[in-house]
């Protein structure tokens, strides 16, 4: 195993180690690619998200928030092209009965090539694969496979059924008896809960073009193949804004969204070099211009928000199918017109995911006399789970209770945590592996002047500071502003 395979696979066994993420239904020996975020996954979910919400929805005057139901009427999956077109092509191992996507597949014989040096080649595969897809051409993909020698993985053999088609949404049904309940689909992307409340929002937030709506929610893929722990899932996400624009100004909203949410990225003290554009080659039915952020995972660069110009397909075709009119009324030009829409779409768990890769580091704090290392999540302030951690160095002395004045103080406004069992060393660690970015130590000297030690998290250094300067510390460390400023 190489050391990218080894940092993945202590990533997840300290996601698993320390509450962030747990395989889901696991007494139970869980279920394919769903995963339930623990106690503190939970808390690093939740600020994601309100980083999210305050840099799209707080900041922008034109932007505002929605929550839709996850249940839409069936005909929303029909206009929007999903029941017809959202497939992905997969194809079957005769030996071992296993499943894959085609283009997977593909794209893995693609990383091999390039990790070998045969650049010429991975390049050739790269073209004869966009063609293909472009086409819909499935045959091809299938003699793509034959011609490259691709095998199963699980058995080894080049045994394969021809690629079809599979639908991705999970169809389930609504109504109280059988005979007249109606089949409905679980949501597969936020995004058509915004389009088919375009009218209302408009109307009742007097919104005018451009404008945004923004919203967070779950969606639902049967995904062919689901791998790579919460990169791809069945239940997972989406945090997406539907922007509405003039008939002909989406390409500049393209290009200033695209570097909007790249600095979004960044802002959370990631190395750029770890991010990169990938321009779609196959356009999606709905699209005229589409491009991913990509962040380089230790198994590779892979998409973790996509950036879609959608044209007025999705609003025409809820006209048509819904008989309402989506039009909008542009009193600068004195015109009816049927908004078109540049679309911000990221996956909330590929986000998480992310932070957890780019935050973790297995430290080598070794001396000569002594071997010693520590396992850290340098977790920006704003997104850390836990702000402070509030130690009293022994469990006597009044010390315990001088710290829970503290807490008592401090936790109407940061999420901390109180810490009395073993040596403040070890609990300093602890501290560590869950990213809080500090550690108030309250001592004897605590009790004559009111002072703490404070322990930073990344460079371990220590300072002394009067209890009553404790907030504003904190504050100027993980407020929100910190982050929101930067973009
Ligand atoms: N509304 C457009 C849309 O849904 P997408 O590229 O299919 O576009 C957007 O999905 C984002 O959702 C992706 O960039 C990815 O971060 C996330 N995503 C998609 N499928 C996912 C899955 N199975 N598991 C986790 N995240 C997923």
């Amino acid at each position: 195993m190489n050391t990218t395979d080894d940092l993945f696979k202590n990533v997840v066994s300290h996601a698993k180690e320390y509450g962030f993420v747990f395989p889901s239904s696991e007494i139970y020996d869980g279920l394919s690619a769903v995963y339930d975020y623990g106690q503190l996954g939970a808390e690093l979910k939740n600020n994601i998200k309100t980083y999210w919400w305050k840099a799209m929805v707080q900041l922008h005057e034109n932007i505002v928030g929605i929550d839709s139901a996850i249940f839409m009427h069936p005909k929303i999956w029909k206009a929007s092209g999903h029941v017809d077109g959202f497939n992905d092509p997969m194809i079957d191992n005769k030996d071992s009965k296993k499943r894959y996507r085609a283009d997977q597949l593909i794209e893995d014989k693609i990383a091999r090539y390039e990790k070998d040096g045969k650049t010429q080649k991975a390049q050739e595969l790269q073209k004869a694969l966009d063609a293909a897809l472009q086409e819909d051409n499935l045959p091809q993909l299938k003699s793509i496979i034959e011609e490259h020698g691709i095998a199963c993985p699980i058995s080894g053999t080049r045994n394969w059924t021809d690629v079809r088609q599979f639908n991705l949404m999970f169809a389930t049904k609504m109504g109280a008896s059988a005979e007249d309940a109606d089949d409905i689909y679980l949501r597969p992307e936020t995004a058509q809960g915004i389009f088919v409340n375009f009218l209302n929002v408009q109307k009742s937030g007097r919104m005018k073009i451009p404008f945004g709506i923004a919203q967070i929610g779950k969606a639902f893929r049967n995904e062919v193949i689901a791998r790579q722990f919460i990169m791809r899932m069945r239940e997972f996400e989406q945090m997406e804004m539907q922007f509405f624009v003039r008939p002909g100004t989406e390409m500049e909203w393209f290009k200033q969204w695209k570097e909007n949410r790249l600095k979004w990225h960044l802002a959370v003290g990631s190395d750029p070099i770890k991010y990169r554009f990938h321009d779609h080659v196959k356009l999606a039915h709905y699209a005229n211009a589409a491009v991913d952020i990509e962040y380089e995972f230790p198994f590779g660069f892979k998409e973790v928000e996509g950036i879609h110009s959608r044209t007025d397909f999705d609003l025409k075709q809820h006209q048509t199918f819904s008989g309402k009119k989506m039009q909008f009324f542009d009193p600068e030009i004195n015109q009816n017109y049927i908004p078109y829409v540049v679309e911000t779409s990221i996956g909330l768990d590929r986000m998480f995911l992310t932070v957890l890769c780019n935050s973790f580091e297995e430290q080598d704090l070794s001396t000569e006399d002594k071997r010693d290392s520590r396992s850290v999540l340098h977790f920006h302030p704003a997104l850390a789970p836990i702000k402070a951690a509030i130690l009293p160095l022994t469990k006597k002395d009044g010390l315990p209770e001088k710290a829970r004045t503290i807490i008592r103080d401090l936790k109407f406004d940061f999420s901390v945590q109180y810490d009395e069992k073993d040596s403040i060393g070890k609990r300093y660690r602890r501290q560590d592996a869950i990213g809080t970015p500090i550690c108030i130590t309250v001592d004897h000297q605590t009790l004559t002047d009111d002072t703490v030690t404070i322990r930073h998290r990344d460079n371990m250094e220590q300072e002394r500071i009067a209890i009553s300067t404790l907030r504003n510390m904190i504050e100027g460390m993980v407020g929100w502003k910190t982050l929101l400023e930067k973009l």
